[in-house]
């Protein structure tokens, strides 16, 4: 099971966290994913400063915003 872990800190949250979490929930409906990807929120992980950030599959990614996600979780998730 792939697996995408959040950052819920405070600083990730007030960026684009919040608003990313509702676009990942979202495109796993939308492309039949949600029984096969895991979404985990975390406290922060440490690296503020270039949030707001998420890790997939082991990948961490910084400066996720929303126009980005789509792009990051086609290039994760869709690929066999
Ligand atoms: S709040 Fe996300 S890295 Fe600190």
């Amino acid at each position: 099971m792939k697996r995408i872990l959040i950052c819920m800190g405070s600083s990730c949250f007030a960026r684009e966290n919040r608003e990313n979490l509702l676009l990942i929930e979202e495109y796993l409906k939308s492309h039949d994913l949600t029984d096969s990807v895991h979404i985990e929120g975390s406290l922060c992980i440490g690296e503020c400063s270039k949030g707001p950030n998420l890790v997939i599959n082991g990948t961490m990614y910084h400066g996720v915003d929303p126009d980005k996600i789509n792009d990051i979780l086609a290039k994760e998730l869709l690929v066999i």
